[in-house]
């Protein structure tokens, strides 16, 4: 198992580019399970979740070919099992679900588990299922799909913790091919979601809405292979703003879209920092010191809890009280323990964590638990004075296409060695 030394105090200067995004193409692979026609997805980052889907997939009967940054799939005979072993390692699994069902009427698909930033249920989406005309058994740890027919009905996606992404694209899958129209009130409006829906409207679909609360599809017969690139990644681009900000002199990224980073730009002003937005690129740069924040995560148009963790690695080092929320998963302050064990002040009481910044991290040895977690403890392994070293990286190389590596063209001295 590798693991990742990150040497402290070195500053950040140049361009870093960021990948496709990862929780776009997730769903997006997963919907071309709609169409017997090839599909070629464009700006698939290469990443362990990525992996895992394409591996489903060649399960589910798909022709897969890889090259760097391009997917072809082809699903022109498919079958409708996937069992625990393959589910297991990645939860959004899951979205296969929706597909499945709107092309083949039936899934039979293992449950994954829980994870540590949550309990993750699927009950919304098995809500939504039920509504378009599936009977829902769950049964053995799996989940048993069946519609003689489907037909569009009107579906909400709100729970306890607001609406669901995969749970917005897992019923938005299943209706695109659903005689009628169905109507997804409270639906999510991220970005990713918006992504799946263009995918879709490419390959044939008939949906109206996708970005807003109110997302309307319109049932077709067939739908059709289409060539398709995935937005750039939002997340992978506020992690660099956040390293921009932690260690920067002057911090460009490249190849994103600022309108879908409003949420992360805003505060990182508030912190101090000088932000300065073009086309696709934006640039970080410190502007006095670093001042603490009020933070709390919603979906999307809010602060992103994909963002809160590196958000705390940054606010470690604010002097002043800071006070991040996390109403989205508010168990997800795994990375917590962590920094505190390299000299952050941080008190925890769920759903929100206390941060008293103190300005002084020291590096030691950290254990990665998720995916935002080990991103937080690269970052804050930026600003340490001395090696910070964090084992279990598999976590990050789920998410962060060569975050070691971009890292180090603009300045970082990080190495990855074999524990
Ligand atoms: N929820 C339910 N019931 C459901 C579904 C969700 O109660 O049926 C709850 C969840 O427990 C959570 C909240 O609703 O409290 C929001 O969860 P959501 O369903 O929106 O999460 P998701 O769709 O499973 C995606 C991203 C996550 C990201 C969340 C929130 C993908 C592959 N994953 O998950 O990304 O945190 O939306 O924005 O798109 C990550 O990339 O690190 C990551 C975890």
């Amino acid at each position: 198992m590798d693991k990742i030394l990150v040497h402290g105090g070195h500053k950040l200067n140049g361009t870093v580019r960021i990948s496709g995004s990862k929780n776009s193409a997730l769903p997006i692979l997963a919907a071309t399970l709609l169409t017997r026609e090839k599909c070629v997805i464009r700006g698939v980052p290469d990443l362990s979740d990525i992996h895992y889907m394409l591996t489903i997939l060649s399960h589910l009967g798909c022709d897969v070919e890889r090259a760097s940054g391009v997917a072809s799939i082809k699903a022109e005979t498919i079958r409708t099992e996937a069992p625990y072993d393959l589910v297991r390692k990645m939860r959004a699994s899951v979205c296969v679900l929706g597909p499945l069902l709107g092309r083949e009427h039936e899934a039979n698909v293992s449950l994954p588990g829980g994870c540590v930033i949550g309990d993750r249920p699927i009950d919304l989406h098995l809500r939504g299922f039920e509504a378009l005309g599936a009977a829902v058994r769950v049964q053995g740890g799996n989940v048993r799909l069946f519609a003689p027919t489907l037909r569009g009905n009107s579906v909400n996606m709100r729970g306890t913790h607001g609406t669901t992404v995969l749970g917005t694209d897992n019923v938005m899958m299943a209706a695109v091919l659903a005689p009628g129209v169905t109507e997804i009130h409270d639906a999510a409006e991220e970005p990713e979601v918006v992504d799946l829906a263009n995918f879709l409207i490419a390959m044939g679909a008939k949906i109206e809405g996708a970005g807003t609360r109110h997302i309307v599809i319109e049932g077709v017969k067939e739908l059709h292979g289409t060539d398709y690139t995935v937005i750039p990644d939002r997340i992978e681009a506020g992690t660099m703003l956040v390293a921009g900000a932690i260690a920067g002199e002057r911090l460009t990224v490249s190849r994103v879209r600022a309108d879908h980073l409003g949420a992360v730009i805003e505060p990182l002003r508030a912190a101090g920092f000088h932000l300065e937005t073009q086309d696709s690129t934006i640039t970080i740069s410190p502007n006095g010191s670093i001042k603490p924040l009020h933070l709390e995560t919603s979906p999307y148009p809010g602060f992103p809890t994909d963002m809160q963790a590196q958000m705390c690695a940054l606010l470690v080092r604010a002097p002043g009280v800071s006070v991040i929320t996390d109403h989205v998963f508010p168990q997800r302050f795994m990375h917590v323990a962590e920094l505190s064990r390299m000299g952050a002040q941080i008190k925890l009481q769920h759903p929100t964590a206390i941060i008293t910044g103190n300005g002084h991290l020291s590096g030691a040895p950290v254990m990665a638990s998720d995916l935002r977690a080990s991103a937080a403890l690269l970052l804050a392994g930026l600003a340490a004075e001395g090696v910070t070293e964090i084992n279990r990286v598999y976590h990050i190389d789920r998410g962060y296409e060569q975050i070691d590596e971009k890292l180090n063209a603009v300045g970082a001295k990080i190495e990855r060695v074999k524990a």
